[in-house]
């Protein structure tokens, strides 16, 4: 669970498209990701879905008269709008973007729209020819210079006729990502900058074969998360990883441990922090064959040499520049961990090290952890989901920059 949506007033407008069935689909994301999600509706919408369907889903009534559900003060467009702290329309038909950029309040949505200060995440979804028609285009520019508008897609694929173009809605996964962007912007580390690497590197043996490991980039991608939820500018410097490239932050995507040690020094002069989780190979071998090796009947020996410490040379460069102002390592160990960990800690001159047992780390979507700090702190955690450790490691990274700790609030 993401701490960013937790306990959010999100209200979600629905209008009358197809993919207002999607909309099902990301109330629930919502919902489960610990928002108070009201569901507004316009008359168009309920052809396509009904109130109940949303109403199961976030267990609150949903608007859908302006008139009727007055008297229901508690959900009247007033107290909706000065409540919320961002309003998601998605879908987004071509007609209500129109009225929104006219600053019609025609219905419970608009009206509520008109009146609130809180941002708009606003996901088009409409006919192709609708999308490219100048007057959608004139609105959307008239609504995104006059409003807090954050437009996510519409992307190019199948419509309600049957067409492929530009027009459909963006995944409800990636609205979610939007949502937790804008909510997060004005959080504690708005303003810094953050680089993190993720994943494993891979030393090439011959184009075909390399030297890995089993890292699969999970730990170090939900640190990045974390820290753009907190509103952090992220660069991620990732090794190679079966994710998803993520939203809202720079991926810089990197082979060998040589190729990540210039990433991260390139982007060290104006980072507030670096959180080094990716798994770097210590050596590589000598040589990369031009050509992919042929067996042959004698057995084959690999010289490998050494690849250079990525936080070692930072630790140096540190000194010089004063910059990044807070360094966390990870040390990865099958044994002795904390006595291994503390050892690294001094070694590389960290403020954080987050020890984990290799074994049980790598892969897994859960890790148990212990933080340990330059004082001489010991905190064991415990098992937790991956992107849960990844929010209790950037509550410490928040508070060595000497910030406050809490996390976002748009
Ligand atoms: N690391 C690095 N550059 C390397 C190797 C590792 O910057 N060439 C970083 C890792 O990203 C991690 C930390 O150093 O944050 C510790 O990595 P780990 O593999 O646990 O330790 P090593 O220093 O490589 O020591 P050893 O392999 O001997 O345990």
């Amino acid at each position: 669970m993401t701490k960013v949506l937790r306990d959010k007033h999100i209200v979600l407008g629905v209008t009358g498209g197809i993919a207002a069935y999607k909309a099902a689909d990301l109330a629930s994301r919502l919902v489960k990701a610990g928002a108070v999600v009201d569901v507004v509706m316009t008359e168009a919408a309920t052809k396509f879905v009904t109130p109940l369907t949303f109403q199961a889903l976030t267990h609150r009534p949903v608007v859908t008269e302006m008139f009727a559900l007055l008297r229901e003060t508690e959900i009247g467009h007033v107290s909706l709008a000065q409540r919320m702290n961002l309003l998601i329309i998605a879908p987004a038909t071509a007609n209500t973007i129109a009225k929104l950029a006219a600053g019609l309040a025609d219905n419970m949505l608009t009206a509520t729209a008109l009146d609130t200060r809180a941002p708009i995440l606003l996901a088009p979804a409409m006919e192709t020819g609708m999308w490219e028609n100048p007057m959608t285009q004139e609105n959307m520019a008239r609504l995104q210079k006059r409003r807090d508008v954050t437009v996510v897609g519409p992307g190019v694929g199948r419509l309600a006729s049957g067409g492929v173009g530009p027009g459909r809605m963006a995944e409800p996964a990636e609205i979610v990502d939007w949502a937790r962007i804008v909510l997060g912007r004005r959080g504690p580390l708005a303003g810094r900058q953050i680089v993190v690497t993720a994943g494993g590197t891979r030393e090439p043996i011959d184009p075909v074969r390399f030297v890995g490991n089993h890292s699969s980039g999970k730990m170090g991608y939900a640190l990045a998360l974390a820290a753009r939820d907190r509103g952090a500018k992220v660069t991620l410097v990732s090794a190679p990883t079966a994710l998803p490239a993520p939203v809202g932050l720079q991926l810089v995507t990197v082979q060998t441990a040589q190729e990540m040690y210039q990433a991260v020094l390139a982007s060290l002069s104006e980072s507030d922090a670096l959180i080094m989780a990716a798994a770097v190979a210590d050596y590589r071998p000598a040589v990369a064959a031009a050509h992919k090796l042929k067996k042959s009947g004698a057995g084959l020996g690999l010289e490998l040499v050494r690849t250079p410490d990525i936080l070692a040379e930072v630790a140096t460069r540190r000194a010089e520049l004063g910059r990044p102002r807070v360094v966390v390592g990870f040390a990865a160990e099958t044994q002795d961990l904390v006595a291994n960990a503390q050892a690294k800690l001094k070694a590389k001159r960290l403020d954080l090290m987050v020890a984990n047992d290799a074994r049980q780390a790598m892969g897994a979507d859960v890790n148990q952890v212990t933080l340990l700090d330059a004082a001489g702190g010991v905190e064991e955690l415990p098992l937790l989901p991956k992107d849960e450790v990844a929010e209790r490691v950037m509550d410490r990274v928040v508070e060595l920059l000497g910030l406050r700790s809490e996390a976002g609030g748009a």
